[in-house]
C-alpha cells in the first residue's frame, strides 16, 4: 500500500507530472505514476566513495514522474520545459539522459520495457545538492515497474539505480544517494556503511529542532570535473596509505607520510567526516541536539578546507545562518561546488534563520524547513520488496 499522506504533496505532484506528459505529448494509453523523496545528507559528505560512513535522511521534497508506453514507439520526455526525443535511450547529454538510463538498468535486471514517454514535476530543486539526480532515477524505476507490474527487491532498485547513474551517464558517485532514498526509515535518519552497506535506523529525536535549508542559487554538477578530481585524489590517498576505507584511516595510518599535502587533507577530510557521522549518531540517540550541530558545523570546515569542495557563496550562508541566536549548526549539503546548506535550529528561530540565510545568498532559490520522509521501500511497498 503507498501511504501518501507521509510526504508532502506527493499525490498532487503525480497529478502534475501527469498532466506535464499530456500536455507534452497528447493522450495515448494509461500512465503510471511515481514520487521519490530527495536526501539531505546531516553528517558523511563525500565519503561514500571512500567506503566511509554516513548519516542521511530523505525529505519531504521530491520528484514525481508519469510514464507510459510510448504510442510513437520512442523515448521522450518533458521536464521544466525542456524536451527530449530519441530513439534509443543512451545517453546524449540532455534531460533525457538519466530517465531513459533506466530502461537498460532495468532490462538488465529482467525487466523489459517498451519506448516510453515521461512527464516530470518536482518539489525538489535541481542541482542544489539535494540529490534531484538520483531521485528522478529512482522514480522513474519505480514508475517503470507499476507500468511493466513488476517487483524488484530494495537492493534490486539501488542497485539499478546506480548502474543508470555511474554504467549509463557516467558520474562516479557512491551510493548514499540512492540508499537513502530507498531505505531511509520513517522519521528519522539512515545511518550507512559505505564499506559493507550495512545501515541502521536513527530517529529524529526532537520536536523543538528543525533543518532549514536555504538553496543558494549556485547550481551544482556532480556529473562536473570537480567531484571527479575529489574522488580521484581520495583514491590515490587511500591506495597510498594502503588502506582500503576511510573507516581505516587513523591517525597512526595518517603519521605514515608519504601523502602530497592535497592527499593529505582528503584523506583527513574523510577519516574526521566518518567519525563525525558515526558521532552525530550518537548525539541523535542522546537527543543533544548542540552536539550534532557542532558536528555539523566541524563538517563544513572540514569541506571548506581539506576537502575544497566549498564556495564563498555557501560559506558566507553558513557563517549568516550560525549568527542567528538558536541556530546550532550549519553546513553545505551534497556533492558541493554549489548547492545547498542546511542549519539545525530551534523550531522557535526557524523564520529568522532562514531569512538571514536568503539575504546571505544573492541569488536564493528558497528556503524550507526540511521533514524526514520514508524512503520507497516504505511508501512503494507495491513494486518493491521480496512479498
Ligand atoms: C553526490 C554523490 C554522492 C556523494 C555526494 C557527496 O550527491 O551522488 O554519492 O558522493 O555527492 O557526499
Amino acid at each position: 500500500m503507498r501511504d501518501d499522506g507521509t510526504t508532502d504533496g506527493a499525490a498532487a505532484l503525480e497529478l502534475q507530472a501527469a498532466r506535464a506528459l499530456r500536455d507534452a505529448f497528447g493522450d495515448g494509453g494509461d500512465a503510471a505514476t511515481a514520487w521519490a523523496p530527495g536526501r539531505c545528507t546531516l553528517l558523511g559528505e563525500h565519503v561514500d566513495y571512500a567506503s566511509g560512513i554516513v548519516l542521511c535522511i530523505a525529505i519531504q521534497l521530491g520528484v514525481a514522474v508519469a510514464m507510459r508506453a510510448s504510442p510513437k514507439h520512442v523515448f521522450r520526455a518533458q521536464s521544466a520545459g525542456l524536451r527530449a526525443v530519441r530513439a534509443e535511450p543512451g545517453p546524449a547529454a540532455d534531460i533525457g539522459d538519466r530517465i531513459f538510463a533506466v530502461a537498460l538498468a532495468l532490462r538488465r535486471a529482467g525487466v523489459g520495457l517498451p519506448p516510453y514517454d515521461v512527464g516530470v514535476a518536482a518539489s525538489l530543486p535541481s542541482g542544489a545538492g539535494l540529490a534531484s539526480s538520483a531521485a528522478i532515477v529512482c522514480a522513474v524505476i519505480v514508475a517503470a515497474l507499476r507500468l511493466g507490474r513488476a517487483r524488484l527487491a530494495a537492493a534490486g532498485v539501488v542497485d539499478a539505480a546506480l548502474f543508470a547513474e555511474r554504467d549509463v551517464v557516467g558520474v562516479p558517485c557512491g551510493a548514499m544517494d540512492q540508499r537513502t532514498i530507498v531505505d531511509a526509515p520513517p522519521g528519522g535518519a539512515l545511518l550507512l556503511d559505505c564499506r559493507d552497506d550495512s545501515a541502521s535506523s536513527v530517529a529524529w529525536p526532537w520536536s523543538d529542532v528543525v533543518l532549514v535549508a536555504c538553496s543558494t542559487g549556485e547550481q551544482h554538477d556532480v556529473g562536473g570535473t570537480a567531484y571527479r578530481d575529489r574522488r580521484q585524489e581520495t583514491d590515490g590517498a587511500l591506495s597510498r596509505l594502503q588502506v582500503a576505507s576511510a573507516q581505516d584511516v587513523t591517525d597512526d595510518v595518517l603519521r605514515r607520510g608519504g601523502l602530497s599535502p592535497v592527499q593529505s587533507r582528503r584523506a583527513r577530510h574523510v577519516a574526521t567526516e566518518t567519525q563525525r557521522a558515526l558521532r552525530g549518531a550518537d548525539a541523535m540517540r542522546a537527543g543533544d541536539a548542540a552536539r550534532l550541530g557542532a558536528l555539523m558545523t566541524e563538517s563544513h570546515r572540514s569541506l571548506r578546507d581539506d576537502h575544497e569542495v566549498s564556495t564563498p557563496a555557501l560559506d558566507a550562508v553558513v557563517e549568516a545562518a550560525l549568527r542567528v541566536r538558536g541556530c546550532l549548526g550549519a553546513r553545505m549539503v551534497g556533492a558541493g561546488f554549489g548547492g545547498t546548506v542546511v542549519a539545525l535550529v530551534d523550531r522557535g528561530a526557524a523564520h529568522a534563520c532562514a531569512a538571514a540565510m536568503r539575504s546571505a545568498a544573492a541569488s536564493a532559490r528558497g528556503t524550507w524547513v526540511l521533514r524526514p520522509s520514508p524512503g520507497l521501500a516504505h511508501i512503494a511497498a507495491d513494486v518493491i520488496g521480496s512479498g
